[in-house]
């Protein structure tokens, strides 16, 4: 399959879900920022010439009215490519509803069975950039994954950077970092920012640990396939309902405890496309600028490697529906809410 024009289709996708949320910055209104990326998304995905089937989205059906899982999106002409995607129209809708750095929207497209269909539950995650490659293990403490990415890196402990989500759930992680001598950077929300960031040397950032939601992990893990990064993570059940929505998902006899590398995360032929929301280690958010504004995304495909940073200028006059009046008329719209 030529997918190298889909990679730029997507972009457009996400430029447009960040466009949208973020002219709700700093509302503190996390839901109403994320309704506006869900629309604009949904929208944008309207032309985009493939069969396509929401795998990690907004939720279940009941309990979202757009891009839940399982939803078709796409032209789905009848040559159009089957493929699943991972999105999320605002990923980090607390940062973006009070205005906190690494807010970005994000999809991930593979053909049909290339990302993992994740339970809405909790995962432990360790994710490195190229040359952590190989280097880590899920199974093993974190202490030596630090000492085994160091040693990669050709660096002592003390220069990484490990990046991990500030929840009480990580004191004793936390300490254990601490302990290592490696530097740490909490961060209130946002990690699969903060994977992402692992794959670019610019970032400063050598490596994520810790527990954050599953779905974020398959998009993650899409992310650092196609920069020749690493990730590995295993599903953590907080009680029995998760565990038996993880075994439902997993498929009857899955081993959901099991480690679960990148490959499983996340297999071939994967696009990926990135806009931040607001300024942050890798994306800078969007500038409201005279009629318009400006985006920074990047998009990449695990074919070829590459990485495009993509700085685009959006003019609001020759684009109407990136105006937030333009997209309010199309979510009153009776037949976008029904698709
Ligand atoms: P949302 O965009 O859905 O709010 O997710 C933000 C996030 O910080 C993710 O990056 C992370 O995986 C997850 O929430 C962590 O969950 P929790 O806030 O329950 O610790």
């Amino acid at each position: 399959m030529d997918d190298r024009n889909l990679a730029l289709d997507l972009v457009r996708v996400t430029e447009a879900a960040s466009i949208a949320c973020a002219k709700t910055m700093g509302q503190g209104r996390p839901d109403y920022s994320d309704q506006h990326a869900v629309s604009a998304m949904r929208a944008a995905f309207e032309p985009i010439p493939i069969d396509g089937t929401v795998v990690i989205g907004e939720g279940e059906r009941d309990e979202a009215p757009m891009l839940f899982v399982g939803e078709q999106v796409g032209r789905a002409d009848e040559d159009d490519p089957a493929m699943d995607i991972a999105l999320d129209p605002l990923e980090g809708t607390d940062l973006c509803a009070h205005g906190r750095p690494g807010a970005l929207s994000v999809i991930a497209m593979a053909p049909e069975g290339n990302l993992l269909n994740a339970p809405d539950i909790y995962m432990n995650k360790v994710a490195v950039g190229p040359v952590g490659r190989g280097h880590i293990d899920i199974t093993r403490s974190p202490t030596w994954n630090i000492e085994s990415v160091a040693e990669a890196k050709g660096v002592d402990v003390e220069e990484l950077t490990i990046m991990i989500l500030e929840r009480e759930r990580h004191d004793e992680l936390i300490s254990e970092v601490r302990e290592t001598g490696a530097r740490i950077k909490l961060i209130p929300d946002g990690d699969v920012h903060a994977a992402i960031a692992t794959g670019n040397e610019r970032t400063g950032v050598d490596m994520l640990l810790g527990i954050g939601g599953a779905p974020e992990g398959v998009v993650s893990a899409a992310a650092l396939r196609c920069i020749g990064g690493d990730m590995e993570g295993r599903l953590v059940p907080r009680n029995k309902e998760e565990t038996d929505r993880a075994q439902d998902v997993m498929g009857e006899g899955a081993d959901i405890h099991r480690a679960l590398r990148i490959d499983d995360l996340a297999d071939e032929e994967i696009l990926f496309a990135a806009t931040g929301v607001t300024d942050g280690e890798l994306l800078e958010g969007v500038r409201y600028v005279a009629d318009g504004c400006e985006t920074h995304s990047i998009v990449m495909r695990s074919q070829s490697g590459t990485v495009r940073d993509i700085h685009a200028s959006h003019n609001f006059e020759r684009k109407p529906h990136y105006t937030l009046e333009g997209l309010h008329e199309k979510m009153d719209d009776p037949e976008f809410e029904s698709g």
